[in-house]
């Protein structure tokens, strides 16, 4: 049978990320490859107990009966208060809708707003998974710079005015790959500039609340005056990223568009998964959740850095996150795509960085993950991965 695939499909690769698991069967492979919250932190015993609790009460058929595609109610009522700590206001679940992971988010923006051949901007380097995406639907991702404080807005207005851009895509804080957070005037600038031309704005913050260090800032979209812009976030990394809970906020027209599209996906989220999570907020478990994997990250961050300092050659420079899952670094001239098979063997695994540019160009990065490993594991890494790119720079 010779298989002739839409046109749509037929030249996209896989994701890279995805692809370098298969890599990792290794048993003894110390991998910085990966971007799962640490395994040893996920609310297992909570989670059973809430799920039996629920699936013993009298209602229990809704939640292993279809469900509304908007959303189930009482988690939208809830998530329309929760955002408020990420400065979103005067919310209503008109403007919620529940989703099967933020990715889902990304899927439906770009379903909703992308034709063949429109330009999504990006921050240079973006969450590759976003770009994947946006190609699927033959959108084109064009880079905007980035530098210590987040998107360059000269560029961001350059690029919007030269590209007539549908939507901007970026991950203000803690952003994968770099770990970056952008500043409050970056936020209040993106606001503006993209409200001045009429481009929607698609936030995506999966880990603001892993914050270890500093003060939150917030969100591009409590800036937003008119309705440009749509803020989705995940329970992934605090909560589980299997139960496939995230949510978006935004105008009621565009969270109707996204429901249409929604409809013709995946008809609605887990009902069991939703409740799960609802019953989750409502008994406080969050937060204390939350509170739980922060100094684990923080020692995890800190061993990962100080590694860093203490054996990568002087030409390796990197991020130093105040929170998230990465650490981005790299090199003025070591080729990390080249180096990577050379790094797998010595048994460490990193992202190299080519992936996260939406010209695919550069070569010089790479991320690395410090939720996987302990930091005994985190050391050792870095330094087998120092000592071989020593000799490599030889
Ligand atoms: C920036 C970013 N957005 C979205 C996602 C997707 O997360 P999920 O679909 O599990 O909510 C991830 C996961 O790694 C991410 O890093």
């Amino acid at each position: 049978m010779e298989y002739v695939f839409s046109d749509r499909m037929k030249n996209m690769g896989g994701n890279a990320i995805r692809e370098i698991f298969k890599l990792l069967s290794r048993p003894d492979m110390i991998s910085f490859a990966g971007g799962f919250p640490s395994a040893k932190l996920l609310p297992r015993e909570e989670v059973a107990e809430i799920a039996s609790y629920l699936l013993h009460l009298d209602r229990a058929e809704e939640f292993l009966q279809y469900g509304a595609t908007e959303g189930y109610m009482p988690l939208r009522c809830r998530i329309a208060q929760f955002v408020s700590r990420y400065g979103i206001t005067g919310v209503g679940v008109d403007n919620v809708r529940i989703v099967s992971g933020g990715q889902q988010t990304i899927d439906l923006m770009c379903k909703c707003f992308v034709n063949d051949g429109d330009i999504v901007l990006v921050e240079d380097p973006t969450y590759l998974a976003a770009m994947h995406i946006m190609r699927t639907y033959r959108g084109v991702p064009v880079g905007v710079k980035s530098g210590a404080d987040g998107l360059d807005l000269t560029d961001l207005e350059e690029k919007i005015v030269k590209f007539k851009p549908k939507m901007l895509y970026c991950v203000p804080t803690f952003s994968n790959p770099t770990g970056k957070t952008y500043s409050l005037e970056v936020r209040k600038g993106i606001a503006d500039i993209t409200a001045k031309y009429g481009v929607m704005v698609l936030e995506d913050d999966p880990y603001s609340e892993i914050r270890f260090e500093g003060e939150r800032v917030p969100s591009v979209k409590s800036f937003d005056k008119c309705g440009n812009v749509v803020f989705t976030a995940s329970f992934s990394k605090t909560v589980s990223p299997g139960l496939r809970v995230a949510y978006c906020v935004g105008d009621e027209r565009v969270m109707a568009k996204l429901t249409i599209g929604k409809q013709a996906s995946d008809v609605h989220t887990s009902m069991l998964s939703q409740a799960i999570v609802e019953e989750y907020l409502a008994r406080g478990l969050f937060d204390k959740v939350v509170a739980r994997a922060i100094p684990v990250y923080r020692e995890q961050k800190q061993a990962m850095y100080s590694a860093i300092q203490r054996y990568m050659p002087q030409e390796f420079t990197c991020t130093n996150p105040e929170g998230g899952l990465f650490i981005w670094g790299g090199f003025e001239n070591l080729d990390t795509q080249a180096a990577f098979a050379g790094a797998c063997e010595r048994g460490v695994a990193y992202v190299s960085g080519e992936s996260f540019f939406a010209d695919g160009l550069d070569k010089r990065h790479l991320r690395l993950n410090y939720s996987a490993a302990g930091p005994d594991k985190i050391e050792k890494g870095i330094k087998i991965l120092a000592d071989y790119f020593k000799e490599l720079l030889k």
